[in-house]
């Protein structure tokens, strides 16, 4: 695991950024951005959850630079993003479970892990060797156009040094990958902020990998059954880890982070991280994930507000408690690994 706290490769600091390569989605944009990937290329685009970095998953060349992009480890498998869940069905092997979550909320910000068919065309490296496969649909028109574009499934994580803070609006993609990719479609602020919820089918019973913009509330309505949430805390073990973007610290900024704070500052260049209206005093800065402590709104703020806070002249950022029901999970999720001890 990177440290988060050195500097690592392209990573985050503004002078990375490279505006020149953001480039305002359009017709033009999105049918350039489809010979770029069928030519091998990388382009990272908005979706509804975070911005993703995008290479043809049948290439595992262009798979191969995506991983050296990101500086990903090459046992974290990705996502395989298509079009409709007919291309998904051509990918992997649909059970009933499969098939009722695909019909309630594709497209949208969820992710089917399944036994992958023999004759997938995605490639290994994007699996990590995996006899399952990891499918999405996104529900951000952009995303839909870019991949009708390129013309196949695309291998997509979010577009961010592996394990810093995720994306949301193109000018951090800039500055986290700089020159890595060959373009950057600008669609505005991602609307919901946190990565899709992963859930796995491949066994008997249905479980979360990662809590995301699904709520586990609707995804039980939805599959009518019991759902169970992994267990998260797997440390750094590959052999422990199932989704293994659940690695204890992820979404690191480089300040450190302590949770759950209601009192005051505890340390003079302490930031503030705020929900809801009774915010507590004497904070170096204080941004507020929702006055009205509204979760989707928390959401939508969450990475952006992070990443404002995780700046020079502040020493350290606190977090005042979220709920953990609805998008709760998946905010809570995040902030636990971006507090976890990375030394
Ligand atoms: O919302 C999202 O899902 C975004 C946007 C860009 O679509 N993508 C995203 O990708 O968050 P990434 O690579 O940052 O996270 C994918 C997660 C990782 O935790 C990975 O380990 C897990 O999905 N995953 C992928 N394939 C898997 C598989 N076959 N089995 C288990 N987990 C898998
Ligand atoms: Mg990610």
């Amino acid at each position: 695991m990177a440290d988060g706290r050195s500097s690592s490769p392209g990573g985050g600091t503004r002078d990375n950024a490279e505006p020149s390569r953001i480039v305002v989605a359009n017709d033009k944009s999105i049918a350039r951005a489809g010979v770029l990937l069928r030519q091998g290329s990388l382009v990272a685009l908005p979706t509804e959850t975070v911005y993703g970095l995008a290479a043809d998953a049948t290439n595992a060349r262009a798979v191969a630079a995506l991983f050296a992009a990101k500086g990903r480890p090459r046992f974290n498998p990705l996502i395989a993003h298509v079009a409709d869940t007919a291309a998904a069905e051509a990918l992997a092997w649909f059970d009933a479970r499969a098939a009722k979550l695909a019909a309630a909320f594709w497209p949208g910000p969820l992710t089917l892990v399944l036994l992958r068919r023999a004759e997938a065309p995605v490639c290994d490296l994007a699996c990590a060797g995996l006899a399952s496969i990891a499918l999405r649909v996104p529900a951000h028109p952009m995303a839909q156009a870019v991949i009708r574009a390129a013309g196949g499934p695309l291998a997509m994580p979010s577009a961010n040094v592996s394990g810093r803070i995720s994306p949301t609006q193109a000018v951090h993609v800039a500055e986290e990958l700089g020159d890595k990719v060959a373009m950057i479609l600008d669609g505005g602020p991602a609307a919901i902020g946190v990565e899709s919820t992963v859930i796995d089918l491949t066994g008997p019973v249905p479980t979360v990998l990662r809590p995301g913009g699904i709520t586990l509330e609707a995804l039980a309505e939805g599959l009518e059954e019991e759902i169970t949430l992994a267990m998260t805390e797997t440390g750094d073990d590959p052999e422990a880890i199932l989704a293994p973007g659940m690695m204890t610290s992820h979404y690191a900024p480089s300040l450190p982070v302590r949770l759950e704070a209601s009192g005051p500052a505890e340390w003079p260049d302490e930031a503030l991280l705020a929900f809801g209206a009774a915010v507590p005093e004497g904070y170096a800065l204080v941004l507020n994930l929702s006055p009205i402590g509204d979760l989707r709104e928390a959401a939508a703020n969450l990475f952006t507000m992070l990443r404002e806070l995780d700046r020079p002249g502040l020493g350290r950022i606190a977090v005042m408690p979220i709920p953990r029901t609805g998008l709760g999970l998946a905010i809570n999720d995040r902030l636990t690994r971006a507090a976890a001890c990375r030394e």
